[in-house]
């Protein structure tokens, strides 16, 4: 049973000089699975929230390396919202987790690294069918 909701902010260790800035990713190194796809979202819009699903297997570090948005959370018992809002940081969501991305800034790239290739099967977009299996899971 997880007594917290499984969604946490990492921070990243930039390598910086006068060039800039460098962060590197690495599976099972700063980031705590292998990953096995990455993608990235562009042209978002703050008014046009995202997400409103969760994962039954898969697990995901969301990076927003420009811009700002704001992630809810929801465990079907914990609620919680992180805004990510630097590049330097990355937010590990779990398993069994729900989340909707909102407020968005029209710079923003939003970027997800995945410990599985995509899988339409392991969604559940329905937030009810959600809290079921989640409870579920929290009695086995
Ligand atoms: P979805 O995960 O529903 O986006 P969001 O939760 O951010 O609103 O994905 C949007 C569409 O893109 C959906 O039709 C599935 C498709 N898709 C892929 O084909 N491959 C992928 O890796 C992802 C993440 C989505």
């Amino acid at each position: 049973m997880h007594s917290v909701l499984s969604a946490e902010t990492i921070e990243f260790q930039p390598i910086g000089d006068v060039r800039g800035e460098l962060v590197a990713l690495e599976g099972k190194r700063n980031i705590p699975f292998e990953i096995k796809r990455v993608y990235y979202m562009t042209g978002l819009s703050p008014e046009i929230p995202r997400g409103f699903h969760a994962h039954r297997k898969l697990e995901q570090i969301a990076i927003c390396v420009m811009g700002s948005c704001r992630f809810i959370l929801d465990d079907g018992r914990f609620r919680k919202e992180v805004w990510l809002r630097t590049s330097r940081q990355g937010l590990y969501i779990g398993n069994m987790v729900w989340r909707e991305m909102h407020d968005f800034t029209r710079d923003c790239v939003l970027m997800v690294l995945a410990s599985e290739v995509y899988d339409e099967a392991d969604y559940i977009r329905d937030y009810e069918v959600f809290r079921s299996q989640a409870s579920k899971d929290e009695k086995s």
